[in-house]
C-alpha cells in the first residue's frame, strides 16, 4: 500500500528520499512522487508507474535539505501523473502527501468547490492541501490541526510549506507514521524500512498524535487536545530496530521471493532462539503474560487473520488443540470485525499478522478489546500497530520485502508451536510429548533445509504445469491450510488459478473437473490419515488427473505423476515442512511465466485500507 518518506537535515534529501521510496516499493504501489523546497519554493516531481520512471524525469540538479516522498496505491481516481502524490495548494506553496481514505472527500471537495478551489486531481488527499491552504494564518501543525478537525476517515500525512521550510508536519490516524531519529537530521517513514539504513532509532506515533519535525529533534501533541489528548511521552516510546544490514538486500538470489524462501531456517532458528525450556519441557514467551490460573480457564481459542496469516492461524489453531486440548479454530479477521462477533472472557483471542498493519485485523483487534476480550498478538514488525495493541510473541523472522509471504508463514507456525507447548504443559500436555515436540523443533531448520533441496525438482515440475489454467490443492487435517496457503502462492505470484480443498471434499463435487488437463497437488503427512489421502490420488488419478504428490515417504510407484519426498518430523510440525516444496513451486511457476514475482500486479504488502 502507500509509502511515506521524508527527510529533514543538513545533507541533500533527493537520493535519501528516493532510495527510502525504492525500499517500500515491495509494499505494492501505482504511482509515485517527490516535492522538496529548493530556492524558497516547492518543487514536486511525480509519476505514474515504477519509481524509476519518476526518477528519470528528475533533472540532473537537485538539492534540498527538506523533502518529503510517496508510493500510492491508488483508492479515489486510478493510477495517474495527475492522481500521484505529493499534491499541491493552489499557491503551490504547501504539498501533502496521505496514505489512508478521507471518508468525507467528496463534501469537503463540493464546499472547496463552491468557494472556486479548482482541483487538479481525483484523489480525496487533495481536499487536505486546500483546507490547510485557507485555514487560519499560523504555524504549519496549527494550520494543520484545524483541518482535521474537519476530516473523518484515516491518515498517515506528512506536509510541508516553502514558507515554514524548517519543519516537516505528520499526523497519524489508523496509517501508521514513523519518525526516525538522526544526529542533526530527522526522519519521517509510514515503514522502517524506508529510513532504516539512515537510522535505527524511531517512534512510531500513535493515532491521534502529530508531530512537528525539525532537523534538531522533534515534538508531539494531541491532533484534538480538547478530546483529551493522548500523547504519552514519544521517548519512552523510542525504539530500536535491529535488522542486519543485508536484510533488506537481495545478496545471491535473483528476487527476495527466493531469498526469503531460503531464509526459512535460519528465521525458524531466531524464533526459537531463548524460548525453550528443556527442564521443564514447555517454552518461554516473554510477551505472553497469562498465568498458569488464566491459562487453565481458557475454554476455547479463536485464531484471527487475514489471507496467509490466516491459513497460518487455521494451522496454528489446529497444532493448539492438538497439542493443549483447548478447542481452537480460525476465522478470517476481515469477516469476524462486521459480524458484531460474540465476545467471551474465557476465550483467548489471538491476533496474526506480518506487518502489524492489516485494517482488518487491527480492527478485529480493537472490536474484541472495546467487549472486554483477551488477544494475544503474533507479529513480525517490532512497534507495529498491532503488536503495541497486545501482548504476544514476535516472530524475529526479519523483514518480509516480497509481497507474497513466506517466511513468516512458517514462523508463524513456529509461534504457534511454542505457545502450544506453553499452554499444553499447563493442561493436558506430558513432559515426554513436551519433549518431543522440543526436539522436533530443535531439528526443524535441518529439515526444511533438506525439504529446499527439493528446488531443482520443483523448478522442472514448474515448467511442466506452469502453463495450465488451473490446479487443485488438497489435504487433510493439518494438510489442508497447507493446501490452501499452496494454492494462494500459485495464485498471488503466478497469476495460474488454483483452488485448495479439503482432499475429503472432492468426492463431494469439485472432482468433475479433474481431467488429464487439471492437475492435482496433493500434500501428503505421514500420518494416521495417509491411506485416505492415498485413496483421494487414485480417484485423480481413475479420472486421468495428473497428481503432483507432496510426501513424506515414498508411496506406490506410479501413483503420483511427480512424487516430492521431504523429511518427516513430528506431526505437529509436519506440515511446516511439507509447505516449502509449494512455495518453491509457486516461485518457479511465476518464473517461467515471466511474472513480477516480488510485487505480483494489483497487491500490495500491508492493506492498511478498507
Ligand atoms: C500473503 O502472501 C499475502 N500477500 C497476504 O495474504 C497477507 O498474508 C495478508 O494481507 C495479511 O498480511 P499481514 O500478515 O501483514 O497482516
Amino acid at each position: 500500500m502507500c509509502g511515506i518518506v521524508g527527510y529533514i537535515g543538513p545533507k541533500d534529501c533527493v537520493p535519501i528520499l528516493l532510495e527510502g521510496l525504492a525500499r517500500v516499493e515491495y509494499r505494492g504501489y501505482d504511482s509515485t512522487g517527490i516535492a522538496i523546497v529548493s530556492s524558497g519554493t516547492i518543487k514536486v516531481h511525480k509519476k505514474k508507474g515504477k519509481l524509476r520512471e519518476m526518477e528519470a524525469t528528475l533533472p540532473k540538479r537537485l538539492f534540498a535539505k527538506i523533502g518529503i516522498g510517496h508510493t500510492r496505491w491508488a483508492t479515489h481516481g486510478e493510477p495517474s501523473d495527475a492522481n500521484a502524490h505529493p499534491h499541491l495548494d493552489t499557491s503551490g506553496h504547501l504539498a501533502l502527501i496521505h496514505n489512508g481514505i478521507i471518508e468525507n472527500a467528496t463534501e469537503l471537495r463540493a464546499s472547496l468547490e463552491a468557494q472556486g478551489i479548482v482541483f487538479r486531481s481525483e484523489t480525496d488527499t487533495e481536499v487536505l492541501v486546500h483546507l490547510l491552504s485557507l485555514a487560519e494564518p499560523g504555524d504549519l501543525e496549527d494550520r494543520l490541526r484545524a483541518v482535521l478537525a474537519l476530516v473523518v476517515g484515516t491518515y498517515g500525512i506528512a506536509v510541508i510549506d516553502a514558507n515554514q521550510p524548517d519543519r516537516i508536519v505528520v499526523a497519524r490516524n489508523g496509517s501508521p507514521v514513523i519518525i526516525g531519529i538522526g544526529d542533526k537530521e530527522m526522519f519521517v517513514a509510514s515503514d522502517v524500512s524506508a529510513i532504516v539504513r539512515h537510522t535505527q532509532q524511531v517512534i512510531h506515533l500513535e493515532d491521534g498524535e502529530m508531530a512537528v519535525v525539525q532537523a534538531g529533534g522533534y515534538r508531539t501533541m494531541a491532533v484534538d487536545p480538547s478530546a483529551g489528548g493522548v500523547v504519552s511521552d514519544p521517548s519512552a516510546r523510542m525504539i530500536t530496530i535491529n535488522w542486519s544490514v543485508g536484510a533488506l538486500d537481495k545478496g545471491p538470489y535473483a528476487h527476495f521471493l527466493q531469498k526469503e524462501i531460503h531464509e526459512q531456517p535460519a528465521a525458524v532458528e531466531r524464533a526459537l532462539r531463548g524460548r525453550i525450556d528443556d527442564r521443564h519441557a514447555t517454552a518461554h514467551l516473554g510477551g505472553v503474560t497469562l498465568s498458569a490460573r488464566e491459562v487453565l480457564d481458557i475454554r476455547r481459542i479463536k485464531v484471527l487473520g487475514c489471507g496467509s496469516a490466516y491459513y497460518a492461524g487455521m494451522l496454528g489453531a489446529g497444532m493448539l488443540e492438538s497439542m493443549t486440548r483447548i478447542p481452537s479454530d480460525a476465522e478470517s479477521a476481515s469477516e469476524f470485525r462486521y459480524r458484531n462477533p460474540v465476545i467471551e472472557r474465557d476465550v483467548l483471542y489471538i491476533a496474526v499478522s506480518q506487518s502489524g498493519e492489516t485494517i482488518d485485523t487491527l480492527m478485529a483487534v480493537q472490536e474484541v478489546k472495546r467487549k472486554g476480550g483477551r488477544v494475544l498478538g503474533i507479529v513480525n514488525v517490532v512497534g507495529s500497530t498491532i503488536a503495541r495493541e497486545c501482548d504476544g510473541i514476535y516472530l524475529h523472522a526479519g523483514p518480509e520485502v516480497s509481497v507474497a509471504s513466506t517466511k513468516v508463514f512458517t514462523s508463524t507456525a513456529v509461534a504457534f508451536a511454542l505457545l502450544g507447548l506453553y499452554l499444553g504443559r499447563i493442561r493436558d500436555l506430558g513432559p515426554a510429548d513436551g519433549k518431543r515436540i522440543i526436539e522436533g523443533l530443535k531439528a526443524l531448520p535441518g529439515k526444511l533445509e533438506e525439504a529446499l533441496a527439493t528446488e531443482e525438482q520443483m523448478a522442472q515440475i514448474a515448467k511442466k504445469y506452469a502453463h495450465t489454467s488451473s490446479m487443485f490443492y488438497i489435504g487433510r487435517g493439518l494438510g489442508y491450510p497447507i493446501a490452501l496457503e499452496g494454492a494462494q502462492k500459485l495464485k498471488e505470484v503466478s497469476y495460474v488459478h488454483a483452488e485448495a480443498y479439503q482432499a475429503s471434499e472432492l468426492k463431494h463435487g469439485p472432482i468433475a473437473l479433474v481431467s488429464p488437463d487439471f492437475p492435482t497437488v496433493v500434500v501428503l503427512p505421514d500420518d494416521h490419515l495417509a491411506e485416505k489421502n492415498i485413496s483421494s490420488i487414485q480417484q485423480v488419478r481413475a479420472r486421468k488427473g495428473p497428481v503432483i504428490a507432496v510426501v513424506q515417504k515414498a508411496i506406490t510407484e506410479g501413483l503420483a505423476d511427480d512424487l516430492v519426498l521431504v523429511p518427516k518430523s513430528e506431526p505437529e510440525l509436519d506440515p511446516i515442512i511439507l509447505n516449502l516444496p509449494l512455495q518453491l513451486l509457486a516461485y518457479h511457476a511465476a518464473l517461467e511465466l515471466g511474472r513480477d514475482v516480488d510485487q505480483p500486479r494489483n497487491l500490495a504488502k500491508s492493506v492498511t485500507v478498507e
